[in-house]
């Protein structure tokens, strides 16, 4: 394993699009990353890039969101996303690795609930469930199954139900399954 995981610095900000365009074959979340980030939703303590050789080739994500029931009761909570490695340096455990830091560090700091988006074949081996059998759901029309919860401590998904709102920059993606 030569490459190593830290937060962003400023100067990362073009190796990051960089990651970001070449893993989704698009601009989108390189431009949602880059409105992030001029936002008060960015976390730089939660924005982590993996680093080989000097060069950025993964990056991950977390920023706040809250889980809001009908009568307006908030949680927070985080939402992971985006995360992405370059195509190059793929199936090598480096999404693995971004995913479980940027877990380990959410928790650091109090973090109790993460939301994710995309493939449940991919988020469950870091024990992401089905956020519907918890009544949480997401803004946005997703394909049954995509949007999961993880609880970071026991029992703290047990009370907590209703939609998921995420900070604008997120509202203007418009395909958020890719
Ligand atoms: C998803 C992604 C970050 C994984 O990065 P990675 O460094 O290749 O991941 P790892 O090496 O830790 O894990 C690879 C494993 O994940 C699996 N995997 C990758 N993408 C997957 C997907 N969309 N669905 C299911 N499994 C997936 C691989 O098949 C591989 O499985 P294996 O361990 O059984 O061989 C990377 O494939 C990527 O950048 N994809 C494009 C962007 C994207 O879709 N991001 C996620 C949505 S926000």
């Amino acid at each position: 394993m030569a490459w190593t995981i830290r937060t962003e610095k400023p100067e990362d900000a073009a190796g990051i699009a960089k990651v970001l365009t070449d893993a989704f074959s698009r601009k989108d979340e390189a431009e949602l990353v880059a409105a992030i980030r001029n936002s008060d939703a960015y976390d730089p303590a939660l924005s982590l890039v993996c680093v080989e050789d000097g060069d950025i080739v993964g990056y991950v994500l977390f920023s706040p969101v809250v889980i809001r029931t009908a009568d307006c009761d908030e949680t927070p909570a985080l939402a992971l996303a985006p995360v992405a490695v370059l195509r190059a340096f793929q199936k090598r455990g480096i999404g693995t690795a971004l995913i479980e830091e940027g877990i380990h560090r959410s928790h650091q700091k109090g973090a109790k609930i993460i939301v994710v988006l995309g493939e449940p074949g991919y988020y469950r081996r870091f024990r992401f469930e089905s956020a519907k059998e918890h009544e949480i759901e997401p803004p946005w029309d997703v394909p049954e199954g995509y949007f999961m919860v993880l609880g970071l401590e026991t029992n703290v998904l047990r009370d907590v139900h209703g939609v998921v709102h995420y900070p604008e920059p997120f509202t203007q993606i418009v395909d958020v399954t890719e």
